[in-house]
């Protein structure tokens, strides 16, 4: 039997790592865990609350009593917050732009960074977020830093508002994604940053499948 191995993949908002991440887990037939919506579903249950979100011990407290799950469903994963689904919620801009807040706390990573390697115990993942390569899983046998430029994301994310049918002004997208991307390289536990053994792919000018066949070519090789 091929050897399951562990796939770490970071970078920016909208770099593509969870459209690359989804695709290269179902090729695999490994999982796929969006830690992300991790960190997106405390922040929709801490507005919710009108938590104060610089309140480390309060979102600590909040964390050890709720239950994240992530759990497959026909259109990709469905992220379950207390048993309700919240994969659309969590989405919204409220909580995009409030949640590199709640992340920025030791306490709440830590647990975090705990339920995430629990997922990964027996391999055969394919995680994607800002510190799988260098905090969560260190030991990947793949590690892949996505980039690509902030007037590329914004088109991206601004090109999905509108398939959705929703409002969106490029500009201010543009600026969310510059304040997001600054929050999260300069927080102090974990920053957004490229583990040193990392393979870097600036996504800017790449298709999906561009993007999917380099992670593939690196993971066939590790899987031997
Ligand atoms: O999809 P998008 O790139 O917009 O963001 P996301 O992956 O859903 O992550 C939302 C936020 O969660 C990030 O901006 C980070 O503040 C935080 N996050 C984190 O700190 N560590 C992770 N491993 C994943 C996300
Ligand atoms: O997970 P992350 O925030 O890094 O990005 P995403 O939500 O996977 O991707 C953002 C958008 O960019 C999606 O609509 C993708 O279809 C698109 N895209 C991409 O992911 N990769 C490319 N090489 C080109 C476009």
């Amino acid at each position: 039997m091929n050897k399951k191995i562990s796939i770490a993949i970071d970078g920016p908002a909208a770099a593509g790592k969870s459209t690359v991440a989804k695709i290269v887990a179902e090729k695999l037939s490994y999982i796929y865990i969006d830690t992300g919506a991790m960190y997106r579903a405390l922040t929709y249950k801490a507005l919710n609350e009108n938590l104060d979100l610089e309140n480390e011990h309060a979102l600590i407290n909040m964390l050890n009593d709720t239950k994240i799950e992530l759990l497959p469903g026909e259109n990709g994963q469905l992220i379950y917050l207390d048993s309700n689904n919240v994969s659309e919620v969590i989405r919204t801009a409220d909580v995009t732009n409030s949640v590199s807040i709640v992340a920025k706390h030791k306490l709440v990573r830590e647990e975090m960074t705990a339920r995430q390697k629990a997922f990964a115990e027996n391999g055969g993942v394919v995680m994607d977020g800002r510190d799988i390569g260098t905090h969560v899983l260190p030991y990947a046998e793949v590690k892949v830093f996505l980039l690509a430029s902030v007037s590329e994301r914004a088109i991206r994310r601004h090109n999905e508002n509108i398939q959705k049918g929703f409002s969106s002004d490029l500009e201010k997208l543009k600026e969310e994604i510059a304040r997001r991307d600054k929050l999260d390289s300069e927080r102090e536990i974990a920053p957004l940053k490229k583990a040193e053994d990392a393979v870097e792919i600036d996504t800017t000018s790449l298709t999906i499948d561009q993007v999917v066949d380099r992670i593939m070519g690196l993971a066939l090789e590790r899987i031997g």
